[in-house]
């Protein structure tokens, strides 16, 4: 579908191995979006597609391939930086293409599998064949084993180009969190008969990275893409990038102990949760203030000059200060909303959970990772300098208008369970479906649909839009270029 996009212009082979990822990055996103629309629908209409596509199935592959579609995001990134931060070509670029090959085709098959074969009784082997059982990693060991194998060509191609080329404090810190990223992985992998170990392993994963390595990982980005879109001195974005990464790290580790409140771990977790994942929002803080603290300090110093064009990329740049907005706002704010015991004890698994899911991933992830997408365009079509289109305008709109949205009608839904369900009556099954069936709760439901729909329309907008920028974007550059002589 994306093969019209022309990658002439890249030099390097890792570049054009980043643009391979992104393509099936954005594939997968456009998937996600879909299976939440089917599951929004059903929260409505609980007959629709009922035994045909379950619930269940639409859910699972909604957070799957929205997990999926960052990784390969992310991959596509660090193989897209690679020349620009060590000045050289990946080392492996066959086996790193044979790598993308091979894990495109394990994930067409799992997602197969996630659609057509998920009833039926759990044994030993549908945990290595069908389905491992664990919300967000729920590929089956096989797949899990095939994974770690192509992370491990990744890692080996990043680290030996590293060791290689030039050693940026940007690409010092890509290296070490990859590491890191990537060991967390195998604590998902290996399996418990008691669900609280179960449980305690896998927020090793869930949250050590949405909370830890990913938002490092984010930090890079942001760095990376602010030297290349603003031309902001290396120096002062890697000195902020250390310092995120201390605050992440030291806040981001043991505030692990959220998760940790009701799983059947011992006690000590509410004061050690409490502490740490309060002071979560703090390097959030900092990496919202060093974007726009940037941002603001280079165009001024262009205006100054008498100069337009501070920003070379726009819509890359749009993406990233939606980045710094919303990552503040969807981790920052709504999670530390209902981190402390206090409130978890009642705000525990509802929609307000779900509220913050949506506007962290999307604020904290989606967001930056197309904007990557953006500046991949501008690299793969040579051009100087890239404009947003009204395409990038309206699709940046629409699906952060249909994020808010929903987050707002899930807010609302959350706020009425724990007052009616929690509070009012006592958290019982009976209050469970008592509270989904009263008024604030259906019509949430129902804005988050819409909304959704927004967010889709969005989503649609986007990929044509990146469909069809990078040539727009290079008539325009050819006919700037010969203007000046005509004239
Ligand atoms: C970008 C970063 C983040 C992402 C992507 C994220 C995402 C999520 C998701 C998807 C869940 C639901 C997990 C499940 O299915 O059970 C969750 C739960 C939670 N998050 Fe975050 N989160 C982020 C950052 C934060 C921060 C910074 C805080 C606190 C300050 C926080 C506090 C919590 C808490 C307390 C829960 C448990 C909710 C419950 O008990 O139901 N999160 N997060
Ligand atoms: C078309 C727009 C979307 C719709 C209609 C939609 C709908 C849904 C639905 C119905 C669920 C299941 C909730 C439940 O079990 O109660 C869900 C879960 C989830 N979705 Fe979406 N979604 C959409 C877009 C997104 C986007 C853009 C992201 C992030 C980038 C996202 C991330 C998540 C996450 C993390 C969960 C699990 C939350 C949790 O367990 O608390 N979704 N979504
Ligand atoms: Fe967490």
């Amino acid at each position: 579908m994306l093969n019209s996009i022309k990658t002439n212009s890249l030099q390097y082979e890792s570049k054009k191995i980043g643009m391979m990822y992104f393509r099936v990055a954005i594939i997968l996103f456009g998937a996600q979006l879909l299976m939440g629309l089917i599951a929004a629908i059903q929260f409505l209409y609980p007959s629709f597609l009922f035994e045909i596509f379950d619930f269940s199935v639409a859910r699972m592959v909604h957070i799957n391939a929205l997990v999926v579609w960052m990784l390969y995001a992310m991959i596509g990134s660090v193989y897209y930086m690679i020349p620009d931060e060590t000045g050289r070509e990946v080392v492996a670029p066959g086996i790193a293409k044979l790598a993308f090959w091979v894990l495109t085709a394990a994930v067409a098959v799992v997602v197969l599998v996630y659609i057509f074969i998920q009833v039926g009784s759990g044994t030993e082997m549908t945990i290595w064949l069908i389905n491992e059982g664990r919300e967000y990693l729920e590929a089956p060991r096989w797949a899990d084993i095939g994974i770690v194998v192509v992370v491990l060509i990744f890692y080996y191609n990043v680290l030996a180009t590293y060791l290689k080329g030039e050693r940026t404090g940007i690409m010092t810190v890509m290296v070490a969190n990859l590491f890191a990223l990537a060991g967390l992985y195998l604590c998902g992998m290996f399996f418990t008969d008691s669900i609280t170990m179960d449980q305690y392993w896998w927020w090793w994963v869930i949250h050590l990275w949405v909370e830890a390595t990913w938002e490092v990982f984010v930090g890079t980005l942001a760095a990376y893409g602010l030297i290349k879109i603003l031309g902001a001195k290396r120096e002062i974005v890697e000195m902020w990038l250390w310092i995120e990464v201390l605050m992440l790290l030291g806040s981001g580790i043991l505030g692990l102990g959220h998760h940790y409140f009701w799983i059947g771990t011992p006690e000590y977790w509410w004061e050690i949760g409490a502490l740490f994942s309060a002071l979560e929002p703090v390097p959030l803080v900092a990496m919202f203030v060093h974007v726009l603290y940037d941002w603001g300090k280079e165009q001024g110093k262009v205006e100054a000059e008498g100069g337009a064009h501070a920003i070379n990329n726009g819509p890359a740049m749009a993406w990233i200060a939606t980045n710094a907005f919303g990552n503040f706002l969807g981790a920052g704010i709504w999670g530390f909303f209902h981190t402390l015991p206090q409130v978890n004890i009642y705000t525990h698994g509802t929609q307000f959970t779900n509220a913050h899911g949506h506007l962290a991933f999307f604020g904290a992830y989606a967001t930056i990772l197309i904007g990557m997408m953006y500046l991949g365009l501008q690299g793969a079509y040579g051009i100087k300098h890239m404009r947003a289109t009204a395409l990038s305008k309206w699709a940046i709109s629409l699906i952060v208008i249909g994020v808010l949205g929903m987050t707002v009608a899930l807010t609302i839904t959350g706020y009425e369970q724990v007052l009616v369900e929690r509070a009012e009556l006592g958290a019982t099954w009976e209050a469970y479906f008592t509270a989904q069936n009263l008024l604030w709760y259906v019509q949430g439901m129902g804005w988050r649909l819409v909304m959704g729909v927004v967010t889709f329309i969005g989503f649609v907008l986007l990929v044509m839009d990146l469909l069809t920028i990078g040539q727009r974007s290079k008539e325009q550059q050819g006919s700037a270029s010969i203007q000046p002589s005509a004239a």
